[in-house]
């Protein structure tokens, strides 16, 4: 029996998203969906680490079958929790999500190596760069001979007796051959692959669209909404409440900010425009919330095979006062649209058209959208 644990429960602190890292959308799927479909060709269990609060998430984004569990603060913590949830295995597979494109050959590679008898299993590709050894004043101490040097990758394979064994004590390290290793086993280093990088930053991600064909195929699209100051209402605008402000009129909450980043996307992906997706033919999405629709317009534009880029949209009016709050407004709608970079601008009118006169909130939106192939 082969049982594989994915860790996924980092935060991507090094990637600066809003949401957790194995979440974010690489194409058509998240990191996380990417590693569960691959490894799934090999495992017959399969634990996923999930970060603390967002196991229901991940439970319905891999469904029924697979095993979520709560992550440690460490990764080599996350697969001893991880490690806990399985019984009966002959050997475990432990893998990143972060290593989303790791392809099923390679799967298949490191668990042929270990049924043909190698205890811990680790793919690696050769270094091309030099590498120092520093000292604590930032000095060189040594340099290995680069030659004996290896990248080394996820899926790590290990027979379930060594594996649990080198998690008995509480120990910290960044991959498990190491813990293995110091528990005294050999550990096989077999041919790693590009494709199997580890994502780390939005420029990795970038590198990662390369493998899945979807590099060339950007769209973009432009989005305008304004809406007159009614007094009596709240204000929503950019996924955020404004307490001390006048709101304004619509069927919806009035986000403006919101309303113009559906449309750009719309426009992106050619997939209509909010009236023709949520429009009055869909009484559910009468009075829908800011961040229901930008949810709604990513579920349609994902469902249709694309991702987003970049989204920026710019508020035009004398009030509010965006800067103070820029920062929240950027995380809500990041998160409504799945971990995509936003920015939010902000300008007044001089005092002229409808926007000058204070009569109203007016924006406009771009977004960059990547399809998959
Ligand atoms: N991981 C985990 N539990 C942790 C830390 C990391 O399960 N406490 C997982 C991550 O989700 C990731 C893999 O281990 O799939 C490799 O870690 P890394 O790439 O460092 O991801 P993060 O820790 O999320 O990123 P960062 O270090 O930038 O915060
Ligand atoms: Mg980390």
């Amino acid at each position: 029996m082969i049982a594989a644990i994915i860790a996924a429960a980092g935060s991507g602190e090094r990637f600066g998203a809003s949401i957790p890292k194995a979440l974010i959308q690489l194409g058509d799927r998240s990191l996380l969906e990417h590693a569960v479909s691959a490894i799934s060709s090999v495992a017959d269990q399969i634990v996923v680490t999930a970060p603390a609060g967002y196991e229901e998430q991940i439970r319905a984004l891999v469904g029924d079958g697979i095993t979520v569990v709560t992550g440690g603060v460490t990764r080599s913590e996350s697969v001893r929790l991880g490690l806990a949830a399985i019984s009966g295995a002959d050997f475990v597979l432990v893998h990143d999500a972060a290593r989303a494109l790791a392809s099923k050959d390679l799967i298949s590679r490191v668990v042929k190596a270990l049924q043909s008898g190698d205890v811990a299993v680790i793919p690696g590709l050769p270094e091309v760069d030099t590498v120092k050894v520093i000292d604590a004043n930032g000095y060189v101490s040594a340099t290995p001979d680069r030659a004996t040097l290896r990248r080394v990758q996820t899926p790590q394979g290990f027979s379930y007796s060594v594996l649990k064994d080198a998690h008995a004590q509480p120990a910290d390290a960044t991959d498990d051959a190491a813990l293995v290793a110091n528990a005294g086993h050999k550990v096989r280093i077999i041919e790693g692959e590009e494709r199997a990088l580890k994502i780390t930053t939005p420029q990795d991600l970038t590198a990662a669209l390369q493998f899945i064909g979807s590099a060339d195929s950007f769209s973009t699209g432009v989005g305008v909404d304004a809406h007159a100051f009614a007094e009596g209402r709240q204000l929503w605008l950019a996924g955020i409440l404004w307490p001390d402000e006048v709101g304004v009129g619509g069927h919806s909450d009035g986000d403006v900010a919101a309303h113009a980043i559906c449309d750009a996307l719309f426009a992106a992906t050619g997939l209509g425009d909010l009236g023709s997706n949520f429009g009055t033919s869909r009484p559910e999405y009468a009075g829908a919330s800011g961040v229901t629709l930008l949810k709604e317009t990513h579920s349609v534009i994902s469902r249709a095979g694309y991702s987003i880029s970049h989204v920026s949209v710019q508020i035009i009016g004398n009030r509010p006062r965006i800067g103070a709050r820029r920062a929240e407004a950027i995380a809500t709608i990041s998160q409504a649209l799945g971990g995509a970079e936003v920015a939010i601008l902000a300008t007044t009118t001089d005092g002229m058209g409808l926007t000058g006169e204070g009569k109203g909130i007016a924006a406009i939106a771009s977004a960059l959208v990547i399809k998959s192939a």
